[in-house]
Parts: structure tokens; C-alpha cells; sequence
């Protein structure tokens, strides 16, 4: 089976068990801080790309008196989102393609989402187009501290982030080509160490978890290899949109 015919990795029980309805490292932690740098006004319009089950959404709403919007592409993951909060603003969309009108928003957020896009250079554009002059692009992902080990994830046969993880230059210089400023890179890989563990306690071993959600196609041996040559990470990354 090849990897884009596999449940992907954050629609699998076997994570969302353990994550819940933010299906990430950190859980709102990050969100904050970022949050706390861009200092939105009260009714700012920020898009959450990739929203998933629309926790972020609910949160921006109800803690930080945001009016947020969510797209994602994952029909059963709207559908779990829409469920808990019909009340929602989530749109079926992807981002490389966002139903907004150029400079709409105030701000975007990609948690945990550029590392599972098919074109997230495509994607970074649209971000750019939709925001205001000045508007915020904050992004969090899982990435490689050993640029060394990228070629190691790309093979694994996983729908997930680990597998389009990049290089922290790889990444802000994608950024910086689409004409954002990045204007903070922040290490957060502790918060990715308690997940492990998390998942860890849930599943006996980071083996056995692999090998349920991976269904055998990767084996622990491939697996285990590609983490210690890439050391996978976790960052927040905060960037404006400039235009020249
Ligand atoms: C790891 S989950 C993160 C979800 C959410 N941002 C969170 O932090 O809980 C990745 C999300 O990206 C979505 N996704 C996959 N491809 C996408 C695309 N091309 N554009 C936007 N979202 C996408 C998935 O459906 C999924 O909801």
C-alpha cells in the first residue's frame, strides 16, 4: 500500500487517543505564545489552515474574542468538528487553494499542517495573498534538527508529519521566498518529548505505536533509524507579511 492510500497518521485512533481534539505537540500552549506576540485586537480575523476538529477555532472564538475561521480538506474530521460545536466556522478547503479575497485576514495560523501538504509552497502563497499588509503568519510544525536525516523521513511509508518535516532553514527560507519577514524561530521540541512519552504510556513502545498505525508497511528498524538520524523537533515559527 502506498503511503497517500493509508489512513494518515493524525486521523489514526491510535493518535487522537492520546492528542484528543488538538492533534499536535503542546496542545494550546504554543497557540498562546504566538498569540502573545501578535497582539490581535478584540474581532481580528484570523484563518486557521488545516484546522482539523476546530479546537484551535473554538479557542481563538472563546479565549481571545477572535472571529476565526477554519479550513481543512478532511471530511471526517470537519464532520467530528461540526458534531461538538455545529455552531462553528469550518470550511471544506485546502490551502493551496483558500476561499478568501486578498488581504482578508489579520492573521493565519498552520499548526502542525505545511509537514502533511502536497504543495506547501502553493499553500504559503495563498497565506501571503489572503493576509492584510503586516498580517501574521504564525506556523508550528514538527521539523528535522539534523538536516542530515530528511531524506531518511521522506522514504518512510507514513501519511504524516514526520515524513515532510524539514530543516528549520529549509523551512523559514520557504517562508521568506513568498515574501513574509520571519521575525522569530523558537525551539519547542520538549513539548514533542511529552507526546512521545504520552504515546509511549498509551501504546507500551514508540515501536508498537509505529507498527499499529504504519500496519507493518515501515518497519521499527526503518523507523528508529530515521528518528535518530533526523531528531525530529518541534517549532514555532512567526512571520509578517511584508509587501515590497
Ligand atoms: C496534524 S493535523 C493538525 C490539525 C490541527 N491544525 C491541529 O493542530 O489540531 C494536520 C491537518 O492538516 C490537514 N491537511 C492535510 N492536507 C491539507 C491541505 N492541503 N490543506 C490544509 N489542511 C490540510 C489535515 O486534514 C489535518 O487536519
Amino acid at each position: 500500500m502506498r503511503p497517500t492510500e493509508q489512513c494518515p497518521v493524525y486521523e489514526s485512533k491510535q493518535i487522537r487517543e492520546v492528542t484528543g481534539d488538538m492533534i499536535r505537540p503542546g496542545g494550546f500552549a504554543i497557540t498562546d505564545r504566538a498569540l502573545s506576540f501578535c497582539s490581535f485586537a478584540a474581532g481580528a480575523k484570523v484563518l486557521d489552515v488545516g484546522c482539523g476538529a476546530g479546537a484551535t477555532v473554538e479557542h481563538l472564538i472563546t479565549e481571545h474574542n477572535l472571529h476565526a475561521i477554519g479550513v481543512d480538506p478532511s471530511p471526517a474530521l470537519l464532520q467530528e468538528g461540526r458534531r461538538k460545536r455545529p455552531d462553528l466556522p469550518l470550511l471544506a478547503a485546502s490551502g493551496e487553494n483558500l476561499p478568501f479575497g486578498t488581504g482578508e485576514m489579520d492573521g493565519v495560523l498552520a499548526e502542525c499542517v505545511l509537514t502533511v501538504m502536497k504543495n506547501p509552497d502553493k499553500a504559503l502563497a495563498e497565506c501571503y495573498r489572503v493576509l492584510k499588509n503586516g498580517g501574521w503568519l504564525v506556523v508550528t510544525d514538527i521539523y528535522a534538527r539534523n538536516p542530515d536525516g530528511v531524506q531518511n523521513l521522506r522514504r518512510l511509508p507514513l501519511a504524516g508529519c514526520l515524513t515532510g518535516a524539514m530543516s528549520i532553514r529549509e523551512l523559514t527560507a520557504k517562508i521568506n521566498a513568498k515574501g513574509f519577514a520571519v521575525v522569530l524561530w523558537e525551539d519547542h521540541s520538549k513539548l514533542l518529548g511529552e507526546l512521545a512519552a504520552r504515546l509511549i504510556f498509551a501504546h507500551g513502545s514508540m515501536s508498537m505505536f509505529w507498527n499499529s498505525v504504519a500496519g507493518g508497511s515501515a518497519t521499527c528498524e526503518q523507523m528508529r533509524h530515521a528518528v535518530q538520524k533526523s531528531r525530529p523537533g518541534y517549532v514555532l515559527v512567526l512571520a509578517r507579511k511584508t509587501t515590497p
